[in-house]
């Protein structure tokens, strides 16, 4: 994967909710800092915000009920092939989980290898799970942030594409706590992405070297000063 591409960067988002994380996309790709399209969003949650957003941009917003899947031994497995089914019809190249509350499974991770991202709001590989920003003020930890990283079956556990941290304040609330991390989700998965499709990323065991990343040792942070 490496050099310019003569088309667009086929996107797939799986969202469960809100879907700021599927706007920060749309708005990167619209504002033209992102060489990609999102071809398809399907979601788990028939009234999942992310598919109405989805809508008002024109973008086709699929809802897969897992109910019909439940209640199987392999419920998991067969709802992931429904998904893969709509993937592969919409020709999709990246796929993007944007606050997806499914586990997925091999049927899905196999035929997307290092090439499904998901966005998680910890500094993996502190806190994966639910709740990361709850988990973060618990321990009492100083920084907290967001990790953008490729999707392997262990949950929040593949190769780290980018970070961001943001300072953990002693008034902190989950909740102020998980907004100041937004802010950053939003500016480093459209970047990850964005590294992705110009061919930069390149996966070597759990770790994941950008090609021509600024490397400058000095621009430690540290909380409190
Ligand atoms: C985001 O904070 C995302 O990092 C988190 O859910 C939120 C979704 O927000 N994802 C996870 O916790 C996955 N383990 P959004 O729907 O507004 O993008």
């Amino acid at each position: 994967m490496s050099g310019k591409r003569a088309t667009p960067l086929r996107l797939g988002v799986l969202a469960s909710g809100r879907g700021s994380n599927l706007q920060a996309i749309i708005d990167a790709i619209e504002a033209g800092s992102l060489a990609a399209q999102i071809v398809v969003v399907v979601s788990n949650k028939q009234n999942a915000q992310a598919l109405e957003r989805a809508r008002k941009h024109g973008v086709p917003a699929v809802f897969l009920d897992p109910k019909p899947c439940a209640g199987r031994p392999d419920s998991r497995e067969t709802y992931d092939r429904a998904i893969l089914e709509v993937l592969q019809k919409y020709d999709v190249e990246l796929v993007l989980l944007a606050g997806y509350m499914k586990i997925v499974t091999p049927v899905l991770i196999n035929a997307y290898q290092n090439r499904m991202m998901n966005i998680h709001p910890s500094l993996l590989p502190a806190f994966p799970g639910l709740d990361a920003q709850k988990q973060a003020l618990e321990w009492g930890v100083k920084l907290a942030g967001c990790t953008v990283h490729f999707v392997t079956e262990g949950v929040d556990e593949g190769p780290i594409i980018i970070q961001a941290a943001v300072p953990v304040l002693d008034e902190d609330t989950p909740e102020t706590l998980a907004l100041r991390i937004l802010e950053q989700e939003h500016r480093i998965y459209p970047r990850a992405v964005q590294l992705y499709a110009e061919g930069r990323l390149q996966v070597e065991g759990r770790c994941v070297r950008v090609a021509d990343a600024a490397s400058d040792a000095a621009r430690a942070i540290r909380n409190p000063a």
